[in-house]
């Protein structure tokens, strides 16, 4: 949730560490702050300011000369957002910071015992703790840093990414991480650590995992990882796949919208290979024969990826699906066994609750088959396989393109399965895969829509509640489209089922209330029923904005997709709902791209 950023070598640090900053910005932006090593031995140089980057950087006029250095940008758990709450805090003498993302689970205890033996408090968060008592082990252990990092990682509980810098070694830089991300940019006579490789992208791709329960110390030529015990571990080195510019505005007004634009490549790029069938290097560590069940676990966006996946592995593969909300599934002990394919969702590969879901399954035996967008993160590295889906880097905190990419690897699973399992025919097989590929420029085409469907959603801006309603696989495209407009235009926004309408929100519809109505195949059974549906709504006063591939008499606003395989539709059908999301953000004068109290990745509960 919070964005962290360490930087030593040959350049003036404050620029990597603002620069891996204003990149990381996402994760987090109710405060930020900055520690310089500027002369060794003297106190750091600290700057710190409550609200978004932009805050910080007006006050960085003076910024003295140093060649290492930590940044920190915050979503807040423990302590509001605040300047003294802000990262990086200080030991007593102002020569130890620290930078956190987690939570401490066991802060209060800590912080009764260290004010026991005299350290002074000025902040109300978990993290302080921690630093002080880095501080008294960095004594005991005769100044290394590296050393006193590893006995305090063993004495919290909770999930963390720590950074740490003291002055006295100003070229020194030391991280630990559990259940929280931080990864290793390897330099030329320079080296970074930070929460995401976006960080650090413009000056090395090549880049280095760490994994769960590990310190790393880095200096600018020399990197050592050890665990806890201090054993020195194998680097696990990759190379990144994109290039700065993928996470740059590129010209748009906003990442968000980039990214909605991004959408045809992001799905050509997941398809790309796998039509044919899965590469047998991605299902190698997997069996999936004598699957009793599945069980899709991810939450947010991907949630609803997941419910779109159920339908189509139920129908493909023929095998009963259950889709769980991460944080629900992972606290009521649910029967799973070694017959049960558990499938986790995220783009991040960093939610806790997705991850705790996941272990919990694992540990009862489960078949873990991950579907996420970011390689090297934990969930992909703990599961026993792994789709990866080719989105690129996602910056903007509503997902779009993550989540498009996120449904065409369900699309893909569930024809693998369908496969394995001799459920689905080869002539079936081949009508879906002719569809899938025929995607990325059907998008191009929905994208040609966007500036009407823009001008269209400003005459809603001033309006209560927008309500969306969908049939079968339209039904979770409802609940997403819902989703974006909550968190992008702070507005009520509800997803149904367009047969639950008569069972209770009917009663919603007012006189002007906007109705969107996701419909179905035109000429399908399904497509009458919605037409029903919308008619029940408009007799009491709605005013309908429906997607669909016909033309809807009833409808106020029509706006057209091209057909497609029924299965298929949310991924053309949630592009205008994302346009509609931007627009009202941006005539409410909202942040699109960092919608208030979010944070893109929740690596806390
Ligand atoms: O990284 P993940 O896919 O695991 O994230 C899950 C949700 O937090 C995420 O989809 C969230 O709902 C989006 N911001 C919604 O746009």
């Amino acid at each position: 949730m919070c964005g962290i950023v360490g930087y030593t070598g040959k350049a003036t640090a404050l620029s990597p560490v603002l620069e891996g900053l204003r990149r990381l910005e996402y994760r987090g932006y109710d405060s930020a702050g900055i520690a310089l090593a500027v002369t060794q031995g003297e106190p750091l140089w600290i700057e710190k300011r409550a609200g978004k980057l932009g805050n910080l950087e007006s006050t960085l006029t003076t910024v003295p000369d140093a060649h290492s250095g930590i940044g920190h940008t915050r979503w807040a758990t423990h302590g509001g957002p605040t300047d003294r709450n802000a990262h990086p805090h200080l030991d007593n003498e102002g020569k130890l910071a620290l930078i956190h993302n987690g939570i401490i689970e066991n802060y209060v205890e800590l912080r009764e015992e260290l004010e026991k033996r005299g350290h002074t408090f000025k902040s109300e968060t978990d993290t302080e703790s921690v630093v002080h008592l880095l501080s008294d082990a960095r004594k005991k252990h005769g100044g290394d840093l590296a050393a006193a990092m590893r006995e305090v990682c063993s004495q919290l509980r909770g999930s963390f990414t720590l950074l740490a810098i003291h002055s006295d070694e100003p070229g020194r830089i030391v991280g630990a991480r559990r259940n929280s991300p931080l990864v290793v940019g390897v330099g030329d006579g320079e080296n970074f650590l930070a929460s995401d490789v976006s960080a650090f992208i413009a000056h090395t791709k090549h880049a280095l995992e760490l994994g769960q329960d590990e310190v790393v110390d880095i200096t600018a030529t020399n990197i050592v990882i050890t665990n806890l015990e201090g054993d020195i571990l194998p680097q696990k080195a990759y190379e990144i796949s994109w290039d700065a510019s993928a996470a740059e505005r590129g010209g748009f007004e906003h990442f968000m919208l980039k990214e909605i634009y991004e959408q045809p490549k992001a799905v050509a790029d997941t398809l790309i290979g796998r039509t044919a069938g899965l590469d047998p290097e991605i299902t190698a560590g997997i069996n999936l024969e004598g699957i009793s069940k599945v069980v899709i676990i991810a939450c947010g966006t991907a949630f609803h990826a997941g419910l779109v996946g159920k339908y189509a592995i139920e129908k493909w593969a023929n095998i009963s699906v259950d889709v769980e909300l991460a944080s629900e599934y992972r606290y009521r002990e649910p029967s799973v066994d070694g017959n049960t394919l558990v499938i986790p969702i995220s783009q991040s590969g960093e939610t806790m609750d997705t991850l705790m879901a996941m272990r919990y399954a694992r540990s009862k035996g489960a078949r873990v088959f991950a579907v996420c967008n970011t390689n090297g993160s934990t969930i992909p590295r703990e599961s026993d396989a792994v789709l990866y889906t080719h989105a690129g880097p996602e910056i903007a905190v509503a997902s779009t393109k993550a989540f498009l990419t996120q449904l065409i690897a369900m699309y893909l699973i569930a024809l693998h399965l369908g496969t394995v399992r001799g459920s689905l025919t080869s002539a079936e097989h081949d009508e879906i895969v002719g569809h899938l590929a025929e995607l990325p420029s059907k998008i191009e085409q929905v994208l040609e829509t966007v500036e009407p469907l823009r001008a269209l959603t400003r005459q809603f801006k001033e309006a209560a509640s927008m309500l969306f309603l969908g049939r079968h696989v339209g039904f979770p495209t409802a609940l997403e489209g819902a989703l974006k407009l909550k968190e992008l235009a702070y507005m009520h926004a509800e997803g149904f089922a367009g047969g639950e309408l008569k069972h209770g929100p009917i009663a919603l519809i007012d006189q002007g209330t906007p109705v969107v109505a996701v419909m179905p195949a035109f000429g399908s059974l399904l497509a009458e029923k919605m037409a029903s549906n919308v008619q029940e709504v408009k007799a009491r006063g709605a005013i309908i904005i429906a997607i669909g591939d016909g033309d809807l008499p009833s409808a106020d606003h029509m706006i057209r997709i091209p057909a497609t395989h029924p299965f298929l539709e949310p991924v053309l059908a949630v592009v205008p709902l994302q346009v509609i999301a931007y627009e009202m953000a941006i005539a409410r004068g909202n942040d699109v791209d960092q919608p208030r109290n979010l944070a893109k990745s929740v690596t806390v509960e």
